[in-house]
């Protein structure tokens, strides 16, 4: 199958071609546009590989995706591109609308002339807000999205259903929990705690730290995309969860241990605004109908993310330095020290 991917260069999507093109009948496009996320060292692995193909394009511009799309023509799509940081999301949303809500929707028009088979929209259990215990969502559960991130998330699901409903294009949503593994860019949660702890810098915890995430291993959820758009049924919503819920202060800790570093290190910041306290979802509907479950052991899984790290520190230096530092400088107020 002929699979156009967006957004390959970044952690996930990156990860779902290395995983995909291990699939002989399998045939990769990757457009992406290299904002400050991709990173076409992230895919050495399938550079020169005789079914894999990168195409440097911006979403934003209609006209180019459809020349794309029309010399292309594949069978599948799985839509990875997005600005995926919430706190970036807060503090510039421009880029976040454009990409995530323009971007999706010149997508969804640059597929309406085609005869796709498949179009899976990748989307984030952030879009059903924060949730008291013991809720989980499921599918059906209400959208009640928090950040500028969530919101533009939530919005460019229900257009591409929209998509599905009126011009019968054959949508599939899903809905993934907190990914971790290699090649994330160290601004979330577990890379910049592991590259920090690594360096013996400060590892900033937001608020009381008591926030609740479902962390889920990149592979597991990259097999998941995989089943779905092998087994999925067109204009259904899959969610992907890790089966893992912690406190983030319980993760910094496990990350401190397997460092080996002093817990001296935590410093408490002040929380991110409109901070959601606990996500929790339900990945019943997904294991039933491909018979996905999660692989990897969240300890096992997040050991093996330290040294992933500790082994590609110049990774890490070289993703962090130039318009990342400057952006951080200019815009991460809200990380002051407490106290
Ligand atoms: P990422 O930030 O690592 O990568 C995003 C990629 O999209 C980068 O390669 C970037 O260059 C590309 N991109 C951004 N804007 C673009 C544009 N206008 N045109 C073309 N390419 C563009 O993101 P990620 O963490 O790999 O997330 C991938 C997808 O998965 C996102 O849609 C995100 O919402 C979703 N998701 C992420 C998580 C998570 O925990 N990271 C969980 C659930 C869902
Ligand atoms: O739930 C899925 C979502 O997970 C994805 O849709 C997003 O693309 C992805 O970025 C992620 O969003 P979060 O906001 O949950 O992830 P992040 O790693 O930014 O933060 C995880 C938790 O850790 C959250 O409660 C905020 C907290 N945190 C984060 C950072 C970066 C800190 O306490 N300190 C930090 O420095």
């Amino acid at each position: 199958m002929k699979i156009l991917v967006t957004g390959g260069a970044g952690f996930i999507g990156s990860c779902f071609v290395r995983l995909a093109i291990q699939n002989p009948a399998h045939e990769i496009v990757n457009v992406d546009a290299l904002t400050y996320a991709g990173n076409l060292e992230n895919l050495t692995a399938v550079a020169d590989h005789p079914k894999y193909r990168f195409v440097k394009a911006d979403l934003c511009d209609l006209a180019g995706l459809r020349r794309i799309f029309d010399e292309a023509r594949p069978e599948a799509v799985v839509h990875f591109a997005a600005e995926s940081h919430v706190d970036r999301s807060i503090f510039a949303p421009q880029p976040v609308f454009e990409t995530n809500l323009r971007g999706s929707f010149n997508l969804l028009e640059s597929m309406r002339a085609q005869r796709v088979r498949r179009f899976v929209h990748v989307s984030t259990d952030e879009v059903y807000g924060s949730l008291e215990p013991p809720l989980e969502a499921d599918e059906d559960f209400p959208l009640r999205p928090s950040s500028p991130y969530s919101a533009a998330k939530a919005g460019s699901d229900l257009l591409a259903l929209g998509y599905f409903t009126t011009y019968k294009l054959p949508v599939i949503v899903t809905r993934a929990s907190n990914n971790y593994g290699p090649y994330q860019f160290p601004e979330k949660l577990i890379p910049l705690m592991i590259s920090n702890a690594l360096e013996d810098k400060p590892l900033p915890v937001y608020g009381d730290g008591l926030q609740v995430r479902d962390w889920l291993y990149v592979e597991d959820h990259c097999r998941a995309l995989l089943a779905i758009l092998d087994k999925g049924r067109d204009g259904q919503i899959y969610n992907i969860g890790g089966g893992r819920s912690l406190p983030n202060k319980t993760v910094v800790d496990r990350i401190l241990a397997i460092t080996g570093k002093p817990s001296s290190l935590i410093e408490h910041v002040t929380d991110r605004p409109g901070h959601d306290r606990r996500y929790a979802l339900s990945s019943a509907k997904l294991s039933k109908e491909t018979g996905w479950t999660p692989q990897m052991d969240f300890e096992r899984g997040l050991a093996a993310t330290v040294e992933w790290y500790r082994a590609n520190q110049k990774w890490v230096r070289r993703v962090k330095s130039g318009e990342y530092q400057s952006y951080y400088a200019r815009n991460y107020d809200h990380r002051a020290r407490v106290g």
